[in-house]
């Protein structure tokens, strides 16, 4: 079929193309709402562990007595941690971790609920150890008795997290864990279709999460509303950026036409922590400003608060740097990235699309 005859529809960034099925979870892009295995979001929120929702995510089953502390590191992972330079992104080192897990594990394919299980263990432990090490610190081992993201806060700052910012976390955890054929999740079901193993996967899909239009949003975030300082500046802050062609971190979405459901999980959770007050009323004050202004200059194109804008007053609100945002983005996205790995293995063919040929006509090489 050449250019002129060829009447197939393109779909720039395969929008709207279906391709694929699962039973993980379902994203109801026009009402706003999301499922896992089809419990609401809401409810895993508050009433689940992330432990309890991983190892949903993974067998299809809830398990209430699931539990899922961080795992040590081998010296081989460790290594690849002291090696990286000062100012090292923490999604390359997060990647280089996972490569070097997988270089001494080789995890054999089709991908397994145990090997998501340790592969999901040892990410908070590699990027609390990468942190520490990049200021001089010396790593710290996991604490067997702390579930995962209280493990994490442990081994990151030396001690035990309250009550409160251990809650906060493992409910951003379960509220990232999962969402569908995103471009992350998309990219390790890709390489695991080729029969590839589950680390290389996991690489792929901490590459695509890295990307500002992707995961690394809710950095941008907070230096969007440092740049905006208070609710005043806010109607001239973001006509200028969208004047200047800038998008606004935090808002628009592929799939969600609606109000992302876990952006408003993730404000309930910001309102109940301390510390956050000050925060909350500048974002909630700019997210107002934002959609009205967004809506005026795109009346035909809902464009709706996503995860990321309140991913910020969470995740600041427990103490993390905004730089690792992205990276621990990528920790609690194990669950759903390695649930999608096993299902991709499961009922496997080798994804590979079609593509029209645009570019020049066959001709002979020039004499
Ligand atoms: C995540 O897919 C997933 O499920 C992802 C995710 C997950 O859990 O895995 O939900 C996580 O990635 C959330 C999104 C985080 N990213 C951001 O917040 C970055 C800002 N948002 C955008 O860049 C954008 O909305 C995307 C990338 C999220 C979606 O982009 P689309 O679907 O490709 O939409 P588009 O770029 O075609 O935009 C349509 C129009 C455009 O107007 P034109 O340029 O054609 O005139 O809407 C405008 C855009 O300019 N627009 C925005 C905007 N998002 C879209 N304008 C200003 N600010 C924005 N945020």
């Amino acid at each position: 079929m050449d250019q002129k005859t060829d009447d197939r529809t393109l779909s720039p960034g395969l929008e709207g193309v279906l391709a694929g099925e699962t039973a993980i979870a379902k994203v109801d892009g026009l009402n706003g709402k999301l499922t896992y295995r089809g419990y609401p979001i809401g409810d895993l929120v508050r009433h689940g562990t992330y432990a309890q929702v991983a190892d949903l995510l993974w067998t299809g089953e809830w398990a209430p007595s699931a539990d899922l502390p961080c795992a040590p590191l081998t010296d081989g992972v460790i290594k690849s941690l002291r090696a990286l330079p000062p100012g090292t992104n923490a999604m390359d080192a997060l990647r280089g971790a996972v490569s070097a897990w997988g270089a001494a594990e080789r995890p054999t394919w089709p991908p397994t609920p145990e090997q998501a299980r340790a592969l999901t263990a040892i990410a908070p432990s590699s990027l609390a150890a990468f942190v520490r090490i990049q200021r001089g610190d010396e790593p710290i081992d996991p604490d067997p008795s702390l579930p995962l993201s209280a493990g994490f806060l442990y081994q990151l700052n030396g001690k035990r997290p309250d009550a409160a910012s251990a809650r906060a976390l493992d409910a951003y955890f379960i509220v990232a864990a999962e969402h569908g054929f995103n471009a992350s999740t998309f990219t390790a079901r890709v390489i695991t279709s080729t029969q590839s193993d589950l680390a290389s996967a996991l690489c792929g899909a901490i590459g695509a999460l890295k990307g500002p239009l992707h995961g690394g949003a809710p950095s941008e975030v907070v230096s969007q509303l440092h740049e905006i300082g208070s609710p005043e500046r806010a109607e001239k802050w973001i006509n200028d950026a969208l004047d200047r062609g800038d998008r606004l971190m935090g808002f628009g979405h592929r799939v969600y036409r609606a109000y992302d459901p876990r952006a408003a999980a993730l404000r309930e959770v910001a309102e109940g922590m301390a510390g956050t007050a000050e925060w909350l009323k500048l974002a909630v004050a700019v997210e107002d400003v934002a959609l009205r202004v967004l809506k005026e200059r795109h009346p035909e194109r809902p464009l709706q608060t996503n995860v990321e804008f309140y991913t910020a007053a969470v995740l600041q609100g427990v103490g993390l740097p905004p730089a690792i945002f992205p990276a621990t983005f990528a920790l609690a996205r194990h669950a759903g990235w390695t649930a999608h790995c096993i299902e991709q293995g499961q009922a496997n063919r080798l994804i590979r699309p079609d593509v029209r040929y645009v570019g020049p006509a066959e001709r002979a090489l020039p004499a």
